[in-house]
């Protein structure tokens, strides 16, 4: 569909920009706060880049002040940022650390007195430790409860100020990476026992969002999904079958759960006769129905191209972490689908398609398929940047990249897609959780490498400065 007019963003569009406690704050073990599950994890040999971890990160929590400054200087309209739960609770309930809840006052005052809409996630991946060793986290039940308790904490401190909430971010990306690859902690590849932890999850997710109603009853909120929309790799009908099968158990399994409070019935029936169903305990259902999202966060950053997988053809593997472009193998499920490369995308260096026109398609399947406004809480380019010696980033690829999706946001506007706002990934470099500090998404460059943390000095970079033109024009002539 080519259309004529192109219709302009909404004048209450969020432009922002957007991160990750875990990968900005740093002061891992500041003022109270206990250790993470990420804290203990990047620890072991072996598991991160060049054994990268969020110590520090870009140090965040000490140099709040420059960058709510600098995100003023931009023009932001919305910065979306996570609370970390074992800052808040260090032992994930129980008592509240005060001086954790202090920092986020802070932060979420200074955004306000900028003009800034905070966007809050609740969580983003950094489960308190204390949980995942007392019993292992999102395997038991007893995390429903446990999230719904600091979510309330939250609600109560920050309920009458921060109007825009993110419960999950990436529930199927984290937990895959959990429990089928073993690349997040706590590092398990189960099939059976990844789906009863993602049952668990949505039952989290339902619980909090139903508090929420009755704690904040003006606030938006919804879970942020890691949206990978599929393709085919050709019509016959093995391709297109994979490519449902694909779209079912990488997409669906989760929006539906969300969004209807079901599961999609021919991925439920291939796991109930493999024996790796997730365990669905009577009231669940009630629970999921009462806990249905105002939106969708939808956090995009490539499409999937699919193929027909024989019963013992691909099995999952793992992303590149490295960043040496084509190292990528086909990954997939025995008896579903196995990825291939789209031969009409160009890619990023760790292989990630570049499709702005796969936002437009995937914006416009959600809206057809849940009738939900959606918002989208990631976009973005990681690459490595290069720091010139007069201290310039000449990122023209990521402005390219950040425009075309823009273009294609404004396409689906003009399709119907009801669209809040954009929040770009990142504001600032950010730690990268498997790829260290040389994938970088800012638009401000951050001083410091793996090995060293350096200055930490924070400069902009050309992206800044254009991402700071498109808002002030509220995003006219891109
Ligand atoms: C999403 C996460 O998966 O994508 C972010 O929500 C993450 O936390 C981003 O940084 C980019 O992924 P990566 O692996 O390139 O850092």
């Amino acid at each position: 569909m080519h259309h004529r007019q192109i219709k302009d963003f909404p004048a209450d569009f969020l432009w922002g920009a957007a991160s990750a406690a875990y990968q900005v704050e740093g002061a891992w073990d500041a003022d109270g706060k206990g250790p993470s599950v990420w804290d203990t994890f990047t620890k072991q040999p072996g598991r991160t880049f060049k054994g990268s971890n969020g110590d520090v990160a870009v140090d965040h929590y000490h140099r709040l002040e420059e960058d709510l400054d600098l995100m003023a200087q931009m023009g932001l309209k919305a910065y979306r940022f996570s609370v970390s739960w074992p800052r808040v609770l260090p032992a994930g309930r129980g008592a509240v650390n005060e001086a954790g809840l202090a920092f986020y006052d802070r932060l979420i005052d200074g955004l306000l007195a900028r003009g800034i809409a905070p966007v809050l996630t609740l969580y983003h991946w950094d489960l308190p430790q204390a949980l995942q060793d007392e019993y292992g986290g999102w395997e038991d039940r007893r995390i429903i409860a446990d999230f719904a308790a600091y979510c309330g904490v939250l609600y109560q401190r920050f309920g009458h100020k921060v109007q825009h909430w993110v419960s999950l971010n990436e529930q199927n990306y984290n937990l895959t990476n959990a429990y089928l690859l073993g690349t997040h902690p706590p590092a398990v590849q189960d099939r059976r026992r990844f789906y009863q932890a993602n049952h668990h999850a949505f039952l989290a997710n339902a619980q909090a969002i139903a508090l929420f109603r009755q704690t904040v009853p003006k606030g938006l909120i919804g879970p942020s999904f890691a949206y990978s929309p599929c393709y085919p790799s050709g019509s016959s009908p093995e391709e297109m079958l994979a490519f449902e099968n694909a779209e079912e158990f990488t997409n669906w399994w989760w929006l539906d759960a969300y969004c209807l409070g079901r599961y999609p019935q021919a991925a439920l029936r291939f796991l109930q006769a493999n024996g790796e169903a997730p365990i669905i305990e009577p009231g669940d259902a009630e629970l999921l129905a009462a806990g249905k999202p105002d939106f969708i966060g939808v956090n995009y950053y490539y499409t999937t191209t699919v193929t027909d997988n024989g019963l013992d053809g691909q099995t999952l593997q793992r992303i590149n972490t490295t960043g040496q472009k084509g190292t990528t193998p086909s990954s997939g499920v025995p008896g579903l689908y196995r990825t291939t490369p789209n031969p009409n995308l160009a890619t990023s260096n760790w292989d990630w398609a570049i499709d702005p026109t796969g936002l437009r398609t995937g914006l416009r399947r959600l809206t057809s398929r849940y009738a939900l406004p959606l918002f989208i809480t990631e976009n973005g380019l990681g690459e490595f940047d290069q720091l010139t010696a007069d201290e310039q980033v000449h990122d023209d690829y990521r402005i390219d990249y950040l425009r075309q999706h823009l273009l294609a946001c404004q396409a689906a506007l003009q399709d119907g897609v009801e669209l809040l706002g954009y929040c770009a990934w990142s504001f600032t470099d950010i730690l990268s959780w498997l790829n260290g500090y040389q994938k970088r998404y800012g638009f401000v460059y951050v001083d410091r490498d793996e090995v060293a943390v350096r200055s930490l000095r924070r400069i902009p970079k050309d992206s800044f400065y254009w991402y700071q033109g498109v808002i002030a024009r509220g995003g006219r002539d891109l």
